[in-house]
């Protein structure tokens, strides 16, 4: 199995997409995506067009949705919720379909729609994710972070190094790791696996969020390495459903 690893969309390779990709924005988006399944929902579609999700959302029985979003952070007027993952309670989302759109994290998703197999991963979710890469032994996967707005992303990077030392304790000889990036991502979890919610305060983007109001508890949340047994995967082109 080859690893590669990609900060931000814009980077990732136009005509070189392989078999298999796994999306990760640890601050918030697939925590909150994760989070979402763990407590019942039904589908979440992604869409990094607002108006598109506004489109298609209306479209939905208004008893069975929940909007949720933000931009720099911050809530989108008219949303039902931001992208906070501890708002995601099991009674708020349980069976719900949530129509999403994010700074980044939704961007990336759009990015490598075309896979064949499209995961999305967070630290909470790392062990369900490299499990099942385990288990289908694909020869290539993409690791792609979400960054903010172009910008490199340390907590993604981190989430992509956890995942990569996971597969390398795992199945030991079997695993490559193919770019610059991937193994700067190994040797960044090597250097904070044991202080995560430490990482996440350091990075720009945990510190935006501290800037713009209490964040406590979602540093808590996204910092729970292998908390939740769930893989959410991509079901048709911007639909993820956890299977
Ligand atoms: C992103 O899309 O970059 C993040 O999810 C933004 C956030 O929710 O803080």
């Amino acid at each position: 199995m080859r690893l590669s690893y990609f900060h931000v969309a814009d980077d990732v390779p136009i005509d070189a997409l392989p078999q298999v990709a796994v999306v990760i924005d640890v601050l918030r988006a697939t925590t909150t995506i994760a989070t979402a399944f763990n407590n019942g929902a039904e589908a979440v579609q992604t869409f990094s067009d607002l108006n598109e999700l506004k489109k298609q959302s209306s479209n939905w029985p208004s008893s069975s949705r929940l909007l949720l979003g933000e931009r720099g952070g911050k809530r989108l007027e008219g949303f039902d919720l931001g992208n906070s993952p501890v708002a995601l309670k099991p009674n708020i989302v349980n069976g719900k379909r949530l129509f999403m759109s994010t700074t980044n994290g939704t961007k990336s998703l759009d990015r490598v729609k075309d896979v064949k197999n499209l995961y999305v991963m967070a630290l909470i979710n790392r062990k369900a994710v490299a499990k099942r890469l385990l288990k289908e032994n694909p020869d290539d996967v993409l690791i792609l972070g979400s960054g903010w707005e172009g910008s490199y992303s340390l907590e993604d990077s981190l989430a992509a190094g956890s995942l990569a030392s996971f597969l390398l304790e795992a199945s030991p000889g079997s695993i490559n790791l193919v770019n610059d990036e991937i193994n700067a991502a190994l040797a960044l979890w090597s250097f904070w696996k044991e202080d995560i919610e430490g990482c996440l305060r350091t990075a720009t983007h945990g510190k935006r969020l501290e800037s713009i109001g209490n964040h406590d508890d979602d540093f808590s949340c996204c910092s729970e390495l292998d908390k939740i047994n769930i893989v959410p995967c991509q079901s048709e082109q911007g639909v993820l459903r956890s299977y």
